[in-house]
């Protein structure tokens, strides 16, 4: 069982550049929310409650004026700092003390899930006690990712981190399920051409012990990230189109600690307070007194 979870908020954006030169950019919008509420979201709704949250070095104080430890929520967040990109096995050498001996689940900070039955899917990928898993999701693009290829079984025979030939276009999304050997994995990594330690290598490690499933979201859902300007319009197009059809919001926090009952309405009513008074307010005090779904 997986009871904890990484988000890794840090890297330069270089991207996103001159947008990110200031602000880091998972504090920056997808359209009503800063971009680090949806993969938070994510691990919400897997039910995981101890998250650590990787930031740059002296950014930690930005996202604390949001989240300052998830008490408001009824969840524990702990703030680490990564001193360079590293790559994304950092996130286990940096959270070593953090883990200790638990199974723990990574998503990057950067990455957008949505999809039917999705609390669902999550809460069958956290069972996880020995190996690892990670969730597949077809894109047009699959040079740009991490890409796989899957037996019957959906076992995965070959992984590869941005092949400039594609054999596959099933993309390893940036939601990872590992249990406590990830952290000795980790540390034996070697960096890459590129001087990172790559996720790819360390769920070779994995394969290769024949201890990696996949998982799929299905045809109907979408995974987007927000690596790019154009993924990041793309994105809150998205989040708009849905919000605004249905009322609902995607990746409201309150809304997840309270249906989780981590909160009650009296923690809606302080959140109001805190937000001040926006569409988000006026969402949440929808929440106190809502009784259709
Ligand atoms: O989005 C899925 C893809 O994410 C996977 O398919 C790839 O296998 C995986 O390597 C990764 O590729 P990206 O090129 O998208 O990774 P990027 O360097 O953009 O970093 C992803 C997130 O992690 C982003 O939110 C920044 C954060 N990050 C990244 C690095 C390298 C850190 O916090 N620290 C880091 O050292």
């Amino acid at each position: 069982m997986i009871k904890k979870g990484i988000i890794l908020a840090g890297g330069i954006g270089s991207r996103m550049s001159p947008l990110t030169k200031a602000v880091n950019k998972h504090l920056l919008p997808i359209y009503d929310k800063p971009v680090f509420f949806y993969p938070l979201s994510v691990l919400m709704l897997s039910g995981i409650k101890d998250i650590l949250i990787v930031v740059n070095k002296g950014e930690q104080h930005q996202f604390k004026k949001i989240l300052p430890n998830g008490k408001n929520l009824g969840i524990k967040i702990t703030y680490l700092e990564q001193k360079n990109p590293n790559g994304l096995p950092d996130a286990f050498l940096i959270g070593e003390k953090f883990i200790g001996n638990e199974n723990i689940a990574l998503i990057l900070g950067d990455n957008f899930f949505y999809a039917q039955s999705l609390t669902k899917k999550l809460r069958e990928c956290v069972k996880l006690n020995k190996g690892a898993a990670v969730i597949l999701h077809p894109v047009k693009n699959p040079s740009s990712y991490g890409i796989a290829t899957v037996n019957k079984k959906n076992k995965i025979i070959k992984i590869v981190e941005k092949p400039k030939k594609t054999f596959s276009n099933l993309a390893v999304t940036g939601l990872y399920f590992f249990d406590n050997r990830v952290v000795n994995y980790s540390k034996k990594l070697k960096p890459s051409k590129r001087n990172e330690l790559e996720i790819v290598d360390l769920i070779n490690k994995y394969k290769s012990n024949n201890k990696l499933t996949a998982h799929f979201l299905g045809r109907g859902g979408a995974w987007l990230d927000t690596g790019s300007i154009k993924d990041f319009y793309n994105t809150s197009a998205f989040v708009s189109a849905i919000e605004n059809r249905q009322g609902l919001k995607i990746a409201c926090l309150e809304e997840i600690a309270l249906n989780n009952k981590w909160i009650n309405k009296k923690n809606i009513e302080m959140a109001i307070k805190f937000y001040g008074k926006c569409n988000y307010s006026q969402y949440l005090s929808t929440l106190t007194k809502k009784s259709f779904k």
